[in-house]
């Protein structure tokens, strides 16, 4: 599948435009995630589309949310629920160069650390790019909590042992429309 493609992307926001998300909502995991932030955090979201995280984040308290996501129409999905909470930024970028004069506290991705590694040709290398610019844009203590359908990012992770430390665990959910239960992972990547 071309999930590194931004093409692909930009068709599948045109169809379903609704707000949905990929693998679990928050209060599936908010336990890895509210832990690590303030309600004064700067907190960057990768690859958002049409996810309600950065909404429900804000509705809770934290009001200083950058979204990054290369696709136009998944920032025009999403569009009434900006104007609702007008702080959100939204802002259309490939991960790879997105830049920002703030330096962020927690750092979060669902599913875009994936796309980045379903390109077939260079996964190591298009891995690498994003974790070089993810890590500039992190404060000391910053906190990159990537939640992945699969179990062997540490690998990928290794490869960037100079620039960050890395830890993972299974989480379990219980999907909201079926008894089944099903097994993502969660990684925690904190700068070295
Ligand atoms: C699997 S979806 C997950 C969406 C959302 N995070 C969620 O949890 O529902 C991956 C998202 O990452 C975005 N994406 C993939 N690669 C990207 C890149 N290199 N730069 C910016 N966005 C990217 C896609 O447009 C898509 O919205």
């Amino acid at each position: 599948m071309a999930f590194h493609n931004p093409n692909f992307w930009e068709q599948r926001y045109e169809q379903h435009p609704e707000l949905f998300d990929w693998y679990a909502q928050l209060p599936q995991f908010q336990q890895h995630v509210l832990p690590l932030i303030e309600p004064t955090s700067k907190i960057l979201i990768l690859g958002g589309g049409t996810s309600r995280l950065p909404f429900q984040l804000y509705d809770l308290g934290y009001k200083y949310i950058t979204v990054v996501d290369f696709s136009l129409n998944a920032k025009k999905a999403v569009q009434n629920a900006l104007l609702d909470r007008p702080e959100i930024q939204y802002i259309m970028s490939d991960i790879n160069c997105f830049d920002s004069n703030s330096k962020f506290d927690f750092v979060f991705d669902k599913g875009c650390i994936d796309c980045v590694l379903a390109n077939p040709q260079e996964p190591v290398e298009s891995l690498k790019i994003v974790l070089k610019n993810i890590h500039r844009l992190m404060n000391q203590k910053a906190v990159w909590v990537s939640i992945s359908f699969d179990i062997d990012r540490e690998e990928y992770f290794k490869d960037a042992a100079d620039i960050f430390q890395s830890q993972q665990q299974s989480l379990v959910i219980q999907l909201l429309t079926n008894p089944v239960k099903k097994v993502f992972y969660v990684y925690y990547l904190r700068k070295q």
